[in-house]
């Protein structure tokens, strides 16, 4: 009996539903996105995100069964992004799926968002540079992302351990900062990748590398630009930079110095068999190439479209958590949910 989940995410700014067939087939994956609505104010505006994700839930739905060619008689469980995330958008989502799960008698399986990010690795389309071969465990996860940047160890399905994460801004949020005291459009990480690719750095800013632990630190390298943003302002332009190609390359080459040195070593400590990354970020070319040179395990990361928020990650998370925990389901009746992610530390 095939498990087909239809699954929601809607934690930031992308309302998102799939359906997915046994935590690999993605049937159908629909996202709807509203940077174009954030980035007239530079970055996300919880209460927007909130009240247009409303007007997604129907037609989304819709649409993503309609491209799956199922009906709801085919679905098995209907996953939802319980957290973390801005708590307006989540309700949207987690409401529709409680109200499609009471309607349809299905289990509303919780799922963490950042368990979601690291299972886009398991997705076919993620396998398939890999001959459908899974990734082995210990596998070492650098989550990167506009809301989180955390390194955990998964020693199998469902046992995460998390071994640092930020202490201020997470990558993403870094980078569109820096995007825009740049003057670059949000979101910054693709435009500051792009306005780096073949420049010089403009010199060497700061790396936080906080010894002694697997934690990470963003906001005296954004401090830095800052200083650098207002030095060459004073030349005369009021926003921005006139060529913000040299200060680009020089924060992304510390950000990805960083990132990709703790991962690695934290790979050797643990003896990862591999290392995965999810999130936004991981679409970062740069970094994923010092991963691939610094790490002592192959590295795997999803194509572009599964690393950034989707509901094909999401669907696939469920599957696997409804294996390790087949009893797992939001009270359909309750305002809180069930704590589904284990981290060692927090
Ligand atoms: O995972 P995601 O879609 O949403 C969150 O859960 O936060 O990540 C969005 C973040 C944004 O901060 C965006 O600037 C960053 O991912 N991002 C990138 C790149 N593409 C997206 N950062 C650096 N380089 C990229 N190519
Ligand atoms: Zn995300």
């Amino acid at each position: 009996m095939p498990d087909t989940i239809l699954a929601l995410e809607s934690s930031c700014d992308e309302y998102a539903a799939a359906v997915v067939q046994d935590g690999r087939e993605v049937l159908a994956s629909v996202v709807a996105s509203q940077a174009e609505l954030h980035a007239r104010y530079g970055g996300v505006v919880p209460e927007l995100a909130g009240r247009e994700h409303l007007r997604s839930v129907a037609p989304v739905l819709e649409t993503v069964l309609a491209e799956a060619g199922r009906d709801w008689d085919s679905i098995d469980g209907i996953a939802v992004t319980q957290g973390p995330g801005l708590g307006g958008s989540l309700l949207v989502g987690i409401n529709a799926a409680k109200a499609a799960a009471w309607a349809r008698g299905l289990p509303c399986i919780p799922v963490h968002h950042i368990e979601g990010h690291i299972y886009a690795n398991w997705l076919a389309p993620s396998l398939d540079a890999y001959d459908g071969a899974p990734p082995p465990f210990p596998a070492l996860c650098l989550v990167v992302s506009g809301g989180h940047t955390e390194l955990l160890l998964m020693r199998d399905h469902g046992d995460f351990r998390r071994l640092g994460q930020t202490l201020d801004d997470a990558a993403g949020e870094a980078f569109d900062k820096v995007g825009r005291l740049l003057g670059l459009p949000f979101p910054g990480g693709p435009e500051i990748e792009r306005a780096a690719r073949d420049r010089t750095p403009a010199d060497r800013l700061p790396r936080a590398w906080l010894p002694g632990t697997y934690d990470f630190s963003f906001s005296g390298l954004k401090t830095a630009v800052l200083h650098r943003v207002r030095a060459l302002q004073e030349d005369g332009a009021a926003e921005g930079v006139a060529d913000p190609g040299p200060l680009a390359r020089a924060f992304q080459d510390s950000v990805v110095d960083v990132l990709s040195a703790k991962t690695a070593r934290a790979a050797e400590e643990h003896e990862a068999r591999s290392v995965i990354v999810a999130g936004g970020v991981a679409a970062n070319g740069a970094l994923r190439a010092a991963l691939r040179e610094r790490s002592p395990a192959p590295v795997r990361w999803p194509p572009p479209r599964l690393c950034t928020d989707n509901a094909a990650m999401i669907g696939g998370a469920a599957f696997y958590r409804r294996r390790t925990d087949p009893a797992l389901a939001f009270d359909l009746f309750s305002t809180s949910g069930p704590g589904v992610f284990q981290a060692g530390t927090g």
